[in-house]
């Protein structure tokens, strides 16, 4: 398939989300180091990321611990993953912090591409983004895409365990506006560009996307 293709489909998810979140988009580009701990550290979380967002004009760093998906009868019967994240702003030498107490880095990748922050009952965030490797330590200004011309596009909201199935539902109904062009599925299970999406981007492209909801 030619990358051509691929990416006029982003430009049309791009129109697409444009028109359905009502604000512009911001860019992306986030460094992210995969840290695991070492055998001393007891019952601390053992896998952790540590994010810093090169598109301020001063690096910002956060640590980010996702935790294991929500399991049980009810969480197969909703559509979304509910996992626990705990996120902290750091210091720019978070990375010396962590590496001192014994963490390791894992790998490091390069997120480049874009976001809708808006509300729509909920808080919602759609990110779509190439996942980057670096082939020397460090070099997020020689990454390479890991997968050329294709693209991650997620969808997350906050939510507790007191309000999850009325945030599940949002996000739901949000994500089956995005069908002419792709369907989103839990994390693992495959998905993809639907067989409509050609003629759909076309049609958003031409018309420059006067989709509202
Ligand atoms: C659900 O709870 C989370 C955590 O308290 C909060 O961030 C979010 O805004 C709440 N969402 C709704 C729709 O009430």
């Amino acid at each position: 398939m030619p990358s051509n293709y691929l990416w006029m489909h982003v430009e049309a998810l791009e129109i697409l989300l444009q028109g359905l979140c009502g604000v512009q988009k911001e860019r992306l580009r986030i460094h992210e180091l995969h840290l695991k701990s070492g055998p001393n550290l007891g019952a601390v979380p053992s896998d952790l990321k540590i994010l810093c967002d090169l598109e301020q004009p001063e690096p910002t760093w956060t640590v980010r611990h996702v935790g294991g998906p929500m399991r049980g009868a009810g969480a197969d019967q909703i559509s979304v993953l509910v996992r626990t994240m705990l996120e902290s702003k750091a210091s720019k030498n978070v990375l010396r912090f962590f590496y001192a107490l014994g963490y390791k880095l894992d790998h490091e990748l390069l997120r480049v591409g874009f976001a809708f922050h808006f509300h729509r009952g909920v808080q919602i965030t759609v990110t779509v983004s190439s996942i980057n490797k670096m082939l020397k330590l460090h070099a997020t200004d020689e990454a390479v895409p890991v997968t050329p011309g294709m693209q991650l596009v997620e969808v997350t909201a906050p939510a507790s365990s007191e309000n999850y199935t009325e945030v599940v539902a949002a996000m739901s109904s949000f994500c089956e506006h995005l069908a002419p062009l792709l369907h989103l599925s839990k994390p693992g299970i495959s998905t993809g560009v639907v067989p409509t999406a050609a003629a759909a981007a076309a049609s958003l492209m031409s018309d420059g996307g006067g989709t509202t909801l």
